[in-house]
């Protein structure tokens, strides 16, 4: 959560860091602030909400060439200016991403400072302050850090009457960007993008020390390290709405193209299949983890993985599993899932399992996140760089590497051939096909968008599916939806349906297909409006109040395009209730703390 951003060079830096803090703004979007050095004085700005207030509150071209800036999403402390970042203590300035876990204990030790704000991060500018007046130097602060801070930060630092940024890391991201018009560091990529695509990776307990013209990087003992410089390989414009009104909007757009790139490979080629998934008809079990969507499309993944690989699957959310007992198999496979790869909860669950000498495997978008650095190996999805908080590419294309996991063992355990894999090949025509025309998801925004409350009902896959949908839906338009077992409505939730109460009913499953529909009669009966998205047309239209038609597909492929439907679905439900969709109230898009 939150982002940072720093330059130093021969340009301004201002402008730089504004519009580094608007590609991060998806990280956290509760404060922004920016400190800058000007006639040898650090001077800071701060607003409370959005980077645009800040903006509008600064002048950009003030002659600076050295500063920071951060947006920020509250944890310690409410959103305030007081609590904003940067940052000061003496002579220290810092923004900071992440959470100091120790924070109250180490404020009782620096009982000579004052504290003004209510946050851990400002205790660790007087940390900082603090040992900066012991050593006098920051090549030996820094490395120190680590035996006082308990938790996880990235931080960009300023000293007073020093011409340089310092930055360092623990389990909190950090990059460091360089070009010829000068030095960068930052959260993310996107932050850099519009000046460079040459980066550091900076892994934990790294320090760097950026000047106008070079960066020198620190191991942790705090010996000069040579690393390799990275190129950005996706284009700028990737992480641009390029013409798009919403970056969910785009993003949904391009699955057609980013779920290809996620499968080709494993499907030209069984070779290249059979190596990257070779080893997994072993193991006797399989715990998948992750946090929302990523939790959703673990359930996807058990239904096709059991189906077609004998494999017992286990899915939970990481937040739970991370806190219970579990009881291994000999073989046993960790599976955990994350777009962001930074996730705390997915991120302590991994650590834990390798602790506990179980396998792990991530299914990881982001290259270099401390997930697929640390899990034993990795599956990459390519779904590029995903801007919009609400998950909708990403997710779509961890479906497809699940089912690419079920199809390996359904080759293995010979259920499939190799003709299969032509049911892969012509899914990005048939998105496409769907993406030319979403009158139906907007007649049925239409429909559905003054209501309170929605419904999702589903059994098996289509439960799993709802529930995802049911999400997309109340996160980015803040209408009240729950997916249910459609057999278990009964049981309780069945009260809640009144005389038009939206009911949105998925139905792809052949052997359920009949038991769902009796269901839907159910909530008819009691006056629900009735929407069915299904693959197959329905006789009995008393049943529904509109349906959409998906094409019937291989249950290995078929999910994707009931999802992209709900997540269209949801985003013209947000939009005619004038939601801020890509950047919904209260969320952030990598969440690093618990
Ligand atoms: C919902 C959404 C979140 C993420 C969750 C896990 O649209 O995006 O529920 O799926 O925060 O994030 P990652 O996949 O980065 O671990």
């Amino acid at each position: 959560m939150c982002g940072i951003v720093g330059y130093i060079g021969k340009e301004k830096c201002l402008p730089k860091i504004i519009s580094g803090l608007e590609s991060l703004e998806y990280r956290g979007y509760d404060s922004a602030g920016v400190a800058y050095i000007i006639d040898e004085k650090i001077k800071i700005n701060k607003e409370q909400g959005r980077i645009s207030n800040l903006k509008d509150n600064i002048n950009l071209d003030i002659g600076s060439y050295i500063g920071i800036g951060h947006t920020r999403w509250a944890t310690h402390g409410k959103p305030c200016e007081l609590n904003s970042h940067p940052h000061k203590v003496g002579k220290i300035t810092i923004v900071h991403n992440g959470i100091i876990e120790n924070y109250e204990s180490l404020k009782k030790d620096l009982c000579e400072y004052e504290f003004i704000s209510e946050t851990d991060s400002e205790v660790v500018a007087a940390l900082i302050d603090k040992l900066y007046n012991e050593e006098q130097d920051m090549l030996k602060v820094l490395p120190r850090l680590k035996e006082f801070l308990l938790g996880s930060y990235a931080l960009g630092i300023l000293v007073d009457n020093d011409d340089k940024i310092y930055a360092i890391r623990k389990d909190s991201p950090l990059i460091i960007g360089v070009s010829e018009l000068g030095n960068f560091i930052a959260s993310d990529v996107p932050a850099i993008l519009q000046y460079t695509n040459l980066y550091y990776l900076i892994l934990n307990n790294e320090f760097a020390v950026l000047n106008r013209d070079d960066v020198v990087i620190y191991d942790k003992d705090g010996k000069v390290s040579t690393k390799n410089l990275l190129t950005f390989e996706g284009s700028r414009e990737a992480a641009m709405k390029n013409g798009y009104e919403h970056f969910m909007l785009k993003e949904i757009y391009e699955q057609p193209k980013v779920i290809m790139d996620t499968i080709s490979e494993y499907i030209t080629n069984v070779d290249i299949l059979k190596e990257k998934m070779k080893g997994l008809e072993n193991y006797e079990e399989i715990d998948i983890v992750g946090c929302g969507s990523a939790y959703h499309v673990g359930l996807v993944g058990k239904a096709l993985i059991e189906k077609y690989g004998h494999i017992r699957v286990n899915v939970d959310i990481a937040s739970e599993y991370r806190y219970t007992d579990h009881i291994y198999k000999k073989k046993h496979l960790i599976l955990v899932i994350s777009q962001s790869g930074e996730t705390a909860d997915t991120l302590a669950v991994l650590r834990k399992a390798k602790e506990d000498g179980i396998d792990t495997l991530a299914i990881v978008n982001v290259v270099g996140s401390s997930i697929a650095r640390e899990a034993d190996r990795v599956l990459y999805i390519k779904a590029g760089v995903e801007i919009a908080v609400a998950t909708t590419k990403a997710y779509s294309c961890q479906l497809m590497m699940l089912s690419m996991i079920a199809m390996y063992l359904g080759l293995h355990y010979e259920m499939l051939d190799e003709s299969i894999f032509d049911e892969y090949k012509k899914l990005d025509k048939l998105i496409d096909k769907i993406l030319e025309d979403t009158s139906d998801t907007k007649i049925v925004a239409e429909m559905i968008y003054k209501n309170k409350d929605v419904f999702y009902l589903g059994r098996k896959l289509d439960y799993a599916l709802g529930m995802e949908a049911s999400l997309k839906l109340k996160e980015v338009s803040y209408l009240h939806s729950e997916a249910y077992a459609a057999g278990e409505l009964k049981h309780g939730t069945i009260s809640l349906i009144e005389e038009g109460t939206p009911v949105l009913s998925i139905i792809t499953e052949d052997d359920i297909r009949f038991k769902t529909l009796s269901n839907v009669k159910e909530v008819c009966a009691r006056g629900a409006l009735s929407i069915i998205i299904t693959n197959e047309e329905v006789q009995d239209k008393e049943v529904y109040d509109k349906l959409i038609l998906v094409p019937k597909l291989h249950d290995l492929v078929g999910s994707v395009i009931v999802i992209i439907k709900c997540q269209l679905i949801a985003y013209y439900v947000a939009k005619l209730n004038k939601c801020d969709i890509d950047k919904p109230r209260n969320l952030a898009k990598s969440v690093t703390v618990e």
